[in-house]
């Protein structure tokens, strides 16, 4: 079998390698460990490229070296620390028990190993089996301390990505503090990068932004306690002249749902540092003697052909190897969701009409949204009551849960489980749950407060509560939602010196929380949820195979939001529903095809009132659930390319290719009309050339090298945000 990491001893370098990527590291002078290359594979590195050694002004050299031509404040190195002679963005900072920050890092040891560990605690991508992957761990030692730093790396057979941690292991006596830890770090030389990020807001998700990166420090980071709307942990750093289509992109994900740092630095000779990991503010982390601390990782995705490309890697190691759940193959229910169509304002009564609509118009799951609990009439009470409220549902929960099965739907229910209203007996019961800073008024947003997590007895809580509902065996899906952000940041049990570890102990309490609701509900279909995708990241993939993406359901502004969010997400990771028009958020009015075709590039729903439909939306809605099973599988798990970008043209198009290549489906928005359109003609990618394909529509033959090459022109129809939908099949 084909080896996937060599060692040469003679040269010192690693190098990880499949068909796609190689990745190349070397031991250099003091044993210092330095990056070579990342990028397109090559079969066997020979010494030749080195870093050439040069005397630089104020770029000191090796303690006791007099050679001045090797500096680690120029060398690209693999993982930096501070302290020591390099000025640029350390990946590590420790605090020793002197006080200082000093760490000089050198290279002690290496270990391949087949397969890939796994990482207790934290969501991390896996293998199937031991010969799919291999992952060299190089120790790093503190010189002149008792301090190791294991840098693991993976590489898949199949797959141009690598995936990086870090394991922190105190090995003496003494108690240290950790003041940063990255997931890695990665230095490039003689490249002119753009990078691309994905910042956003409530209702207003994963915007692509580029921009160059220039000398300097550029930060892309959450500070909120989760991955946020406003900033998503991902960077691209792809050429100047880098497409959809060509070029170089280095993509890079990281694996965590809490506080993220990016930084991207150019430096004084123009090569740029990336160093990624949890955020070093309000972080200190203390290491006691013996104890390990481990980092979440990123993921690292090359692409030699553009972004498409590096999203479809991204696709599929979160579809294939991160995502977990039984519904991972499975297509995904079309649902109803009462929360546009009611809001609190339900009974088991009002919603049962609603049901038997869902049924006639071949939906088929019912989800019950926010209010159901405590005696929640509006958003300023009651989370933390996961107990039916009875005055919505007199006959309890499993009476409606029931009714729903009646009708053939499958149930759904929505938690909110990391979160305390003061007018709640679970506040009543436990002041002390909600975090706060002693002495000090917490800051509501949205009227509620955030859960300590952290602590174990509070976990415990919310997970006996939510078992009382679950353990019943009626509910189907839970949306497992969090409305509000990190503040007041304290952890009741635990000391002064350690507050700096809260924020990371939040985000293991949420896993752990999670965890045990995966571990006992197998069968349970979650919807990851953040006001929207305010928690859209490759950690929460681990335990929730789909995400609702936004609180924005206006088809147009969905476009870029799905757009920017198909950068790194599977489609089958996405959820997208069709409301009302004028829209709900922003009052525009939008045809009600064009909303079906953009919520069917994602898992399909509806979020609104079934039963105040007129005849011809009632109508659609059947032909776009009964077009919907027809596509659902290709567009869910197909390779989804993105064809034209409606942030920066009047137009947005993607397709999606089922893996065999025998069906297309293509969406086309047009954006604003015009009395002298001018045309368009979207060309296809990813057919088979030789294969005839079959619109389903008009029943119109094509060639696949026809579709690809030639395209076709999209009809001309007056009135704004029109949308087409093709569906190609290969014909036998
Ligand atoms: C968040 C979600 C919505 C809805 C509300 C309910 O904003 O994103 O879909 O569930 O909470 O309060």
């Amino acid at each position: 079998m084909n080896q996937l990491i060599n060692f040469d001893e003679k040269n010192k370098v690693f190098h990880l390698h499949n068909n796609q990527i190689s990745y190349l590291l070397s031991i250099e002078d003091g044993n210092t460990l330095a990056h070579l290359y990342f990028g397109k594979a090559i079969r066997e590195y020979h010494g030749g490229l080195r870093y050439p050694r040069l005397d630089r002004g104020f770029s000191g050299n090796l303690p006791g070296s007099l050679d001045r031509t090797f500096s680690k404040d120029s060398l690209p190195q693999e993982y930096s620390c501070a302290g020591e002679m390099d000025f640029r963005t350390p990946a590590t900072i420790v605090r020793q028990k002197d006080g200082s920050n000093a760490t000089f890092l050198t290279y002690e040891s290496y270990k391949i190993v087949q397969g890939k560990p796994n990482l207790e605690g934290l969501p991390h991508s896996w293998v199937k089996n031991k010969e799919e992957a291999a992952t060299l761990i190089i120790t790093l030692k503190d010189k002149y301390g008792d301090l190791k730093f294991d840098l693991l790396y993976t590489i898949y057979r199949d797959r141009p990505v690598i995936v990086r941690s870090v394991k922190v292991r105190n090995t003496g006596k003494d108690t240290l503090n950790l003041e940063k830890v990255s997931s890695m770090q990665m230095d490039f030389v003689d490249r002119n990068f753009d990078m691309i990020t994905l910042p956003g807001a409530h209702a207003h998700e994963r915007h692509m932004q580029r921009t160059r990166v220039n000398q300097g420090i550029h930060v892309y980071s959450s500070i909120r306690g989760t991955s946020s709307h406003q900033m998503n942990p991902f960077v691209a750093l792809v050429d100047k002249d880098t497409t959809e289509f060509a070029g170089d992109a280095y993509g890079f994900a990281f694996v965590y749902s809490g506080n993220h740092k990016f930084e991207i630095e150019k430096d004084p000779y123009s090569q740029t540092r990336v160093v990624i990991g949890i955020n070093d503010y309000n972080f200190n982390w203390e290491l006691q003697a013996k104890d390990s601390f481990q980092t979440p990782e990123v993921i690292m995705a090359y692409s030699d052909n553009g972004l498409n490309k590096m999203s479809q890697a991204f696709h599929s190691l979160i579809h294939d190897r991160i995502i977990r759940s039984k519904y991972k193959d499975q297509v995904r229910p079309i649902l109803v969701n009462n929360w546009e169509a009611t809001y609190f304002d339900f009974t088991e009564e009002k919603l049962k009409p609603i049901v038997d609509d869902a049924k006639d118009m071949g939906i088929e799951m019912f989800v019950l949204d926010d209010g159901w609990f405590g005696h929640r009439d509006d958003d300023n009470s009651s989370l933390g009551d996961w107990a039916v409220f009875k005055k919505k549902f007199p006959n309890g929960l499993d009476h409606f849960a029931d009714y729903v099965h009646q009708q053939g739907l499958k149930f759904g229910l929505w938690f909110e489980p990391e979160m305390i209203s003061v007018d709640s007996n679970l506040y009543k019961k436990h002041p002390d749950y909600l975090m706060h800073v002693p002495g000090r008024k917490p800051s509501p947003a949205r009227n509620q407060y955030v859960l300590d997590l952290g602590r174990e007895e509070v976990r415990n809580n919310i997970f006996e509560q939510m078992k009382k509902i679950l353990d019943s065996g009626k509910i189907d899906y839970i949306k497992w939602d969090m409305n509000r952000h990190l503040s007041d940041v304290y952890e009741a049990d635990l000391p002064a010196n350690r507050q700096g570890e809260v924020y990371h102990r939040y985000v293991l309490g949420l896993y752990d929380l999670l965890e045990k609701i995966v571990d006992r509900y197998p069968d349970l279909l979650i919807e990851g949820c953040s006001g929207g995708g305010g928690r859209f990241d490759a950690g929460m993939a681990y335990y929730n195979p789909q995400i609702w993406a936004s609180d924005d359901s206006d088809a147009i502004d969905r476009l870029s939001i799905q757009y920017g969010t198909s950068l790194v997400y599977p489609q089958s990771m996405m959820t997208s529903h069709v409301s009302v028009s004028p829209n709900e958020q922003n009052g525009r009015i939008t045809p009600f095809k064009t909303r079906g075709i953009v919520a069917m590039c994602g898992d399909l729903g509806y979020e609104l009132d079934l039963t105040k439909m007129n005849e011809k939306d009632r109508q659609s809605v059947k032909e776009q659930v009964k077009e919907y099973k027809k596509i659902r599988k290709v567009t869910q798990y197909g390779t989804f390319y993105r064809l034209k970008n409606a942030q920066t043209s009047n137009q947005c198009a993607w397709e999606t290719v089922s893996r065999d290549k025998n069906e297309v489906v293509l969406s086309v928005v047009k954006v604003m009309a015009s009395a002298q359109p001018d045309f368009t003609k979207p060309k296809l990618v990813g057919l088979d050339p030789n294969k005839p394909y079959e619109d389903q529509a008009s029943h119109k033959v094509y060639g696949g090298d026809e579709l690809m090459n030639l395209g076709i022109y999209d009809p001309i129809e007056h009135g704004d945000f029109k949308a087409y939908m093709y569906h190609f099949k290969a014909v036998k």
